[in-house]
């Protein structure tokens, strides 16, 4: 007997982590006979990968389970998956909400998926796998609970294959009175040094160039062996940039407080290490950072990044920031305003507060800002950010920048494949288009750059490098997405 092939649709929201988890579960999945599918009423399984950081992100997931309603009715063998942050953090409101949901697994049991799917599909039972709460036991058996889901990959789920997220630490203790992350991804657990050169070589082998190494936090990771020896970032970095064939290493998000000089060090002295540093500050005024228990003031935040500057010469910093938290006054903002003209950072990633339910910041203080203020503080900070990417950006024109070559571009993607508009960033993590062949996706080469915008390099490749013949004569893998929403 030929069974049908199994079918498989998955809608991700969210950062890096959940990407990740995504490209895992459905790797996980494949290994199982499970394809691919791009609409949801075509597959057999229908999964979620979740984000609970904004309210707005939540209820964009509550919608698409609300289509689906229908759908199930009318196909009641379907089986639909609520995974990660929303599942771990609010399961009951999620079966309430909807409650034709199969199945909801939280961040730390993703590696159930395959074995929820199967006992879904022959009990029609509804099955939830989820970590304990951070206090519902004691600090072993929460961490225990919360498991690293990193099997074996599956190259070919990869975005690009050249380019590979690596986690090597799950979980926040850093509790921000307003982030829910601590809830939903458990407690900080970094992974063996061993196991991550082993993900790293094993990608390498399969063509990766780049690694990002992944962590909330990623500057605090720090494996104890148990022994009296510790391997702290910069160690691990030094390591994977012994793998022959790996290019790139980045590391994403830093926590400012632990960026120590020997990190700083490692990136200046390592060439493959990218001089990018994603440092979120969250607000340019004390008084907020303080209720936010960001653990540092704007001063030595200032220190660090002319630390960053001085130790890493040309490094470009970015940040992120939150505006309209509670009590956020009008002469805070201006704090934050100052901060962002001066600092000069890369780029800005601006978000409007949003409460969530469960947090220190949701029970101890109101959510006074309007959303009218909120909006305005996000314009006007945004306003500023442009002016000094395009002022950055036009300093670079003239100047010839290294490009590992991503794929085509949004423009490039509605030209027809061959010769057509490539994007692909620098060593600094700038974005730079230009005009390349198929053929040129993973090189890294030299463009020089001809025209800024606030967002965009513009530049020329060699003629030599856009149709040399020495070039492996292999057409451009398709980018694949796994149904990303970045929010
Ligand atoms: N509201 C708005 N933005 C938030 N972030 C985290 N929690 C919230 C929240 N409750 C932002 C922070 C963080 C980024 C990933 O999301 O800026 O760095
Ligand atoms: Fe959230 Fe703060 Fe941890 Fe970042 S460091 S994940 S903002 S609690």
């Amino acid at each position: 007997m030929h069974d049908r092939t199994k079918t498989l649709f998955i809608e991700t929201v969210g950062c890096q982590m959940n990407v990740l988890d995504s490209e895992l579960v459905v790797g996980s999945l494949r290994r199982q006979g499970y394809e691919l599918v791009h609409e949801p009423t075509a597959a057999d399984v229908i999964l979620f990968t979740t984000c609970s950081v904004r309210e707005h992100a939540e209820e964009k997931t509550y919608s698409a389970l609300g289509r689906l309603a229908p759908h199930k009715k009318a196909n009641p063998d379907t089986v639909i998956g609520v995974l990660g942050c929303m599942a771990q953090k609010d399961q009951e409101e999620v079966r309430r909400r909807a409650p034709h949901v199969d199945m909801v697994v939280g961040t730390g049991q993703l590696a159930r998926v395959p074995e929820l799917v199967a006992e879904v599909q022959r009990t029609r039972v509804p099955q939830y796998a989820l970590s304990l709460g951070r206090s519902d036991g004691g600090k072993q058996s929460v961490t225990a609970s919360f498991e690293s889901f990193d099997p074996p990959r599956d190259a070919s789920m990869r975005p690009t294959p050249f380019q590979a997220f690596v986690r090597i630490q799950i979980g926040c203790d850093k509790f921000c009175t307003y982030c829910v992350v601590p809830t939903t991804r458990g407690p900080e657990q970094s992974r063996h040094p061993d196991h991550l050169l082993a993900e790293c070589r094993q990608l390498a082998n399969e063509g990766c160039k780049e690694v990002t190494l992944i962590g909330q936090t990623v500057n605090s990771y720090a494996f104890d062996h148990g022994d009296g020896r510790r391997t702290r970032l910069s160690d691990l970095i030094s390591r994977i940039h012994d793998i022959e064939s790996i290019e790139r290493i980045k590391f994403v998000t830093n926590f400012p407080k632990d960026m120590t000089n020997d990190l700083l060090d490692a990136v200046r002295e390592l060439p493959k290490a990218v001089k990018y540093l994603h440092v979120p500050v969250q607000s340019g005024c004390d008084e907020v950072l303080k209720r936010m228990k960001r653990q540092y003031s704007i001063d030595s935040y200032r220190e660090m990044l002319y630390r960053c500057r001085e130790r890493v010469p040309g490094v470009a910093i970015s940040s992120d920031f939150i505006v309209g938290f509670c009590g956020e006054s009008e002469e805070s903002f201006g704090k934050t305003m100052d901060l962002v003209r001066e600092a000069k950072f890369k780029n800005s990633f601006i978000f409007k507060y949003s409460t969530r339910p469960g947090t220190k910041a949701d029970d101890l203080y109101p959510d006074d800002i309007p959303e009218e203020v909120k909006k305005r503080r996000n314009n006007d900070l945004l306003q500023v950010q442009n002016a000094n990417c395009l002022e950055d950006h036009k300093s670079r024109i003239g100047h010839t920048v290294e490009v590992l070559v991503e794929g085509p571009s949004k423009v490039g993607e509605r030209q027809p494949p061959g010769l057509r508009q490539m994007i692909g960033r620098t060593m600094t993590d700038h974005i730079v288009v230009f005009d390349g062949h198929d053929r040129l996706v993973g090189r890294t080469l030299s463009a020089k750059v001809k025209e800024a915008s606030p967002f965009t390099l513009f530049g020329d490749v060699k003629t030599g490098e856009i149709a040399s013949g020495d070039l492996v004569a292999r057409e451009a893998e398709p980018v694949r997405r796994v149904g990303l929403t970045i929010i």
